[in-house]
């Protein structure tokens, strides 16, 4: 039970095509998490499944049943899919208190008096707001209001969720508790989830399977681990990880390529047509030496941002600017020299021209 399927969505506002032909098989208890950047269509998405947006063309089925056809003319209500939803806009009914949100789908759904004490006192727990049921939406913080509409989530238990950037007005320690919470509520209620943010990090963390959109159409689609040290092209590579990937674009000479100042060694078998070459390197990839190495380059630092468990540096050769990311607390000055080495086995591959990852043709 859950299984989603779109096929052949598109959606147009006027002359703006901003879903464009998309094809997506969520299978049964999957955590599908929809990233991209603002604008790309996720929240249409979201809302097609949801059937709050009639699409221009193309079926949704749930299960077996088709909820949305254009051929067929079929348009199931929102309220006939049975799903649980959270929007960006929580939509809390404002003269209901906390209490009577949270349980007004399970009265209609005649569950005993009992059973749904529970399923209250459970959800409240859960979002750490036990002793707020009488509260009045009003007299709770945006954070706490959103925190209710999961608690309804997880009161209703539905087979489908589909939630948009559930966590977005919460305070950064809060969202990592909520974020493990969501997790350990998909767990347990086994509820196929497709949930839709910007936030990478609640992406990686979540998911089964990640889908990169951007402007319409899906970019990549693959495991967290996948996404990250795979990415299909350059828009992924830069979309994924925080710090952000390097870049850097040169020509490829004598085995090595060349960009301002650094040089980086290739493996024999990365070559590209025009002899024009951008290497991606991940900030925590790059190893870091204060003493000289052979073969190491050298550099100076740059603004040095220590974070707690990690550093962030930025250190400089020539014109180019290199971002590494090392465990621990370092307190170097700024102009301070370092050696930097690169990993080939670690790098990225990119065609500047289409901007694909060449090592995705070699196999
Ligand atoms: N009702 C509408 N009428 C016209 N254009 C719309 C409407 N709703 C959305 N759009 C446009 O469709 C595109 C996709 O919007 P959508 O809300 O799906 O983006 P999103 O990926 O959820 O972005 P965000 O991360 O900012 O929430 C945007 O360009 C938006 O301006
Ligand atoms: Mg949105």
């Amino acid at each position: 039970m859950g299984q989603i399927l779109l096929d052949g969505i598109v959606k147009s506002y006027g002359k703006e095509v901003v879903v464009k032909n998309l094809d997506l098989l969520v299978e049964p208890g999957e955590f599908l998490t929809i990233l991209g950047p603002s604008g790309c269509g996720k929240t249409t998405t979201l809302r097609m499944i949801a059937g709050l947006e009639e699409p221009n063309q193309g079926n949704i089925k749930l299960d077996d049943k088709v909820v949305f056809s254009r051929n067929e003319g079929v348009v199931i209500p929102p309220e006939a899919r049975n799903l649980g939803l959270i929007f960006q806009s929580y939509a809390l009914w404002p003269h209901m208190t906390v209490e009577k949100n949270i349980t007004l789908a399970l009265k209609e759904q005649k569950i005993s008096k009992d059973e749904i004490a529970s399923r209250l006192a459970n959800a409240l727990n859960m979002v750490q707001l036990t002793g707020y049921a009488e509260r009045y939406p009003s007299e709770l913080s945006g954070g706490q209001q959103q925190r209710v509409a999961v608690a309804r989530l997880i009161a209703l238990r539905p087979t489908i969720l589909l939630m948009d950037e559930p966590l977005s007005n919460l305070d950064a320690k809060l969202r990592t508790e909520m974020r493990a919470s969501l997790k350990r509520l998909h767990r347990d209620l086994d509820a196929t989830t497709v949930y839709v943010t910007h936030d990478q990090i609640e992406a990686l963390t979540l998911s089964d399977r990640v889908i990169i959109m951007n402007e319409g159409q899906i970019m990549q689609e693959g495991s967290p681990y996948d996404i990250y040290h795979h990415p299909t092209n350059i828009f992924v590579a830069e979309f994924i990880g925080d710090p952000g990937i390097n870049l850097f674009e040169g020509n490829i000479e004598n085995g090595k390529l060349n960009c301002g100042g650094i040089s980086i060694p290739l493996p024999s078998n990365i070559s590209n047509n025009n002899g024009r070459l951008t290497v991606g390197v991940r900030p925590e990839k790059i190893e870091v030496s204060e003493s000289k190495k052979s073969g190491w380059q050298e550099v100076t630092t740059g603004i040095i941002q220590p974070t707690g468990a990690n550093t962030i540096m930025e250190v400089k050769s020539e014109d180019t600017s290199i971002t590494v990311l090392q465990n621990g607390f370092i307190n170097l000055s700024e102009n301070s020299k370092l050696w930097i080495n690169f990993d080939s086995e670690t790098l990225s591959f990119f065609d500047p021209k289409t901007q694909e990852n060449l090592r995705n043709k070699m196999v």
